[in-house]
């Protein structure tokens, strides 16, 4: 097998089992031995800390200062020497990252629209375009049963139905138009058992090695 890195993504609305996935695949990978090393959105650098306290609403913003915030934190995310994920990739480790630009595109694109969100990342050349986008799709009902048997998790600002509705909308529209550009992207159902939607990523993982 030729193994190249990759830059990986997993997407979902919350509480679609994203963490858990992302583990079993690294796992998995580890085994085919395809180093990685997994990350996330927001990072934990000083750029990421302050979204942390401004999605926990410790700060007032706007939805432009949200999106330019989420963009800073997606630069360095690509950037940082020790841990970036250009770093990792030229040391020939494949990434996965807790979400990524997919949603910025959805969450920060519900409120000012695609292309303001898409002039942030898509043209900032600093932000890597992904080998793949693994998108677990949950409805809202699900959704929001999940995240509410998560007790001891302080509820973020996004999580109500809604918005939740409206967000995974956003995302199949951002997957439509991204398509269009050339990105790869799976859609996985996330409703089924963890051992059989780990099994469905991994297949399609493994296409792009
Ligand atoms: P987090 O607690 O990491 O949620 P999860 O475990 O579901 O990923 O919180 C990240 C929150 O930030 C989540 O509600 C989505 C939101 N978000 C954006 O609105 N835009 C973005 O660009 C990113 C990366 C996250």
């Amino acid at each position: 097998m030729i193994n190249k890195s990759k830059f990986i993504v997993f997407e979902g609305i919350d509480g679609a089992g994203k963490t858990t996935q992302i583990n079993l695949l690294a796992a998995a990978l580890s085994k085919h031995n395809i180093a990685c090393s997994v990350t996330a959105e927001p990072t934990t650098l000083p750029s990421g800390k302050l979204l942390r306290q401004a999605l926990a609403g410790e700060i007032p913003t706007t939805a432009m200062e949200m999106a330019e915030m989420f963009a800073r934190d997606r630069v360095n995310h690509n950037v940082d020497k020790e841990q970036g994920i250009e770093k990792q990739l030229s040391d020939g480790i494949t990434v996965i990252s807790d979400r990524y630009y997919y949603s910025s595109l959805a969450y920060q694109g519900a409120e000012l629209g695609f292309d303001a969100v898409s002039a942030l990342n898509l043209e900032n050349p600093d932000i890597r375009t992904p080998d793949l986008c693994v998108f677990l799709d949950l409805t809202p009902e699900k959704s929001l049963e999940r995240i509410g048997a998560r007790v001891d998790v302080p509820r973020e600002i996004y999580e109500n139905y809604e918005y939740l509705e409206k967000t995974r909308k956003m995302f199949f529209d951002v997957f439509e138009r991204l398509k269009q550009r050339g990105e790869k992207i799976v859609i996985i159902d996330a409703s089924g058992s963890v051992d059989d939607i780990a099994a469905r990523i991994f297949d399609a993982v493994i296409q792009i090695f």
